[in-house]
């Protein structure tokens, strides 16, 4: 989910509507707006998208001060009446909030026993809670920092009191919430993008921290009712890097800037010699370890797999590679010197920060890869490592993916490096070839949308398959085409799929298969044949120079270690042309979230 709020001089409807469609890539299920003037709150929600909340706001309704919400459904189903923003039983209090709270069955049993919910949501507690202290005699201020000390779980929030058009209360705990300044209104949200139409300028808030917002102040307290002085910092983001441009989708045009994002993180991370590297104190920490542990989820965690074998091969150091969410209560039996590698684009995945919290608190040293420089993954951990991939919009991850891989191999490279095991080969112009490969790959979309027509308009499913590093990318390929065509995809290890999965294989299912390896072409084409004889549609797609007869696709060559970068762009280029095909909303596919925000 993701909150805006806004108070200030100018038409407030509008600023709302656009930071949520800014935040739309954190839910989509439902989204509200409330907005105050001297007729009171007015208060807008719907089922569905922004523009479907955009359709029923009035727009005679005036105001300078509002509060709004963009929903991924926790508690609750999306519907109209689950919908934030969430109002007390007066009506006087109305609040946003994105998290979760875990007592909230507890604090409505103890506190407001007598109260009538509108709602399935925790969020409604926690306003219905506010109105209580209010009634027992508090300020508001003093109700909302009551409240807040009583909450367990995650929460950003934004209030506004229907009876103070000149305030608006916010706090943040362990959802991201920052404080946004100008000149004349201030402003809060869950993502410095959705603020950038207004301001650049802004503060970060911590964990445990409430904000009181005017028209001319931003004052931060701790819960204790200390006040906080924190310096603002300017959003490094340029407004036009988060607009499609000519492109129909973010997800086409995010493919598109994989080489040029291939190409500034060999900039970023280039020594005065031309060499790619790391800096010190982060190699240290990797030469210190006797084991690394690479935390993540979704298509960072495919990213994940196959940085492990860079690193294990290039560096000689073991790699173990988690998925958070079982991390946390399934915990390896942890080597001596362990080091944490937290893989995430936006910084922000709860699973993964549950992780950082639990190793934290071990003492371990951990490191972010991540594409959102200030997120909470990167403020919580002892080093980051920049993705510089510019900002990711469409739900479906492509050029953080491609990013985080460069990215891990510049990190081997450079400890194999600091080990005095040298590569026989530049990694500064392999990538370069890379990034050219890319651009080439980029060129061949009608190739992509001719095979995403021939193979998939019409199936159930699809099966991918590769071995060796083209079987992590046939993870990543799989989980792109089931994301936005929502065609069930499976990627498999070649060797594995006669060991049950080729039940599934009938007349004419495709199979797309990936032969970027030398050392297992034969056994890939091997399995290709195995499930060509039971009837399967096969789609190969192969590296130059280890190609073979009736290929469908043959990418040019790049190093063989670095193939990853290359062979996952035609599998984004189908997926997208699937999704497409089969008229899916390629940017915003059902259910999901791009950042989730929750456990
Ligand atoms: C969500 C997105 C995925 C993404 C995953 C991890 O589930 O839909 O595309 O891979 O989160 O996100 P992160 O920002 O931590 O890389």
């Amino acid at each position: 989910c993701g909150i805006v709020g806004y108070i200030g001089y100018q038409d407030v409807k509008e600023i709302l509507l656009r930071g949520l469609e800014k935040l739309e890539y954190r839910g989509y299920d439902s989204a509200g707006i409330a907005v105050l003037n001297e007729n009171g709150v007015h208060v807008f929600k719907e089922k569905g998208r922004i523009a479907d909340l955009r359709r029923i706001v009035d727009p005679n309704v005036k105001a300078t001060i509002g509060i709004g919400h963009t929903r991924w459904a926790t508690h609750g189903a999306p519907s109209r009446v689950n919908a934030h923003p969430h109002q007390s039983a007066s009506g006087r209090f109305t609040l946003v909030h994105n998290g979760v709270i875990e007592n909230y069955e507890m604090l409505k049993r103890d506190y407001l026993a007598d109260v009538e919910f509108r709602s399935d949501t925790d969020t409604e507690v926690i306003v219905q809670l506010v109105e209580q202290f209010v009634r027992d005699g508090l300020t508001t201020e003093e109700a909302f920092r009551q409240t807040l000390s009583l909450l367990k779980g995650s929460y950003a929030i934004a209030m506004i009191d229907a009876e103070n058009e000149e305030t608006l209360y916010a706090a943040k705990n362990k959802s991201p919430l920052l404080a946004g300044l100008g000149d004349g209104f201030n402003v809060v949200a869950s993502d410095a993008m959705a603020m950038l139409q207004v301001t650049n300028q802004f503060v970060e808030l911590m964990d445990g921290e409430m904000v009181i917002v005017t028209s001319e102040n931003v004052t931060i307290q701790t819960l204790n009712g200390e006040t906080v002085e924190r310096k603002p910092f300017t959003a490094e983001l340029d407004a036009s890097d988060i607009e499609k441009g000519t492109y129909p989708h973010y997800m086409l045009k995010e493919i598109d800037e994989q080489p040029f994002v291939t190409r500034r993180i060999i900039q970023k991370y280039q020594d005065e010699h031309g060499g790619l590297t790391i800096d010190q104190a982060i190699i240290n920490e990797v030469l210190n370890a006797d084991r690394l542990y690479i935390v993540a989820c979704g298509t960072s965690y495919h990213a994940g797999l196959v940085g492990k074998q860079l690193i294990e091969s290039w560096a000689k150091i073991p790699v173990e590679v988690h998925i958070a969410s079982e991390f946390s209560y399934n915990m390896p039996l942890l080597s001596e010197k362990p080091l944490f590698l937290f893989i995430s684009q936006s910084g922000e995945t709860a699973d993964s920060r549950a992780v950082l919290v639990q190793t934290n608190k071990l003492g371990h040293k951990a490191i972010t890869i991540t594409n959102v420089p200030g997120s909470t993954l990167s403020r919580e951990a002892d080093y980051t490592l920049l993705l510089h991939a510019g900002p990711e919009i469409a739900v479906a991850s492509t050029k953080a993916y491609t990013a985080q891989i460069a990215v891990l191999a510049i990190l081997a490279a450079t400890a194999a490096k600091a080990k005095g095991l040298e590569l026989d080969f530049d990694l500064t112009k392999e990538l370069a070839i890379v990034a050219n490969v890319m651009e080439m790959l980029c060129d061949a979309k009608e190739e992509m949308e001719n095979i995403a027509r021939d193979y998939l308009t019409l199936t159930r499913n699809c099966f991918f398959i590769g071995r060796a590093v083209d079987y992590y990318v046939c993870l990543e390929g799989a989980l792109k085409l089931k994301e936005i065509s929502y065609i069930q995809a499976e990627g498999f290890a070649g060797g594995e799929l006669k060991h049950g999965t080729i039940a599934l294989i009938e007349d004419g299912t495709p199979v797309i298969a990936l032969a970027t390896q030398e050392h297992v072409n034969l056994s890939i084409r091997g399995n290709v044949k195995e499930v060509v004889a039971r009837g399967a549609n096969p789609c190969v797609i192969s590296m130059r120079g280890l190609e073979g007869d009736g290929d469908r696709f043959v990418i040019p060559a790049v190093h063989p270690d670095l193939t990853s970068l290359v062979s996952v762009v035609p599998l984004q280029l189908i997926a997208y042309y699937a999704a497409l095909h089969r008229g899916c909303d390629v940017d915003k596919p059902r259910n999901l979230a791009k950042s989730v925000t929750v456990e």
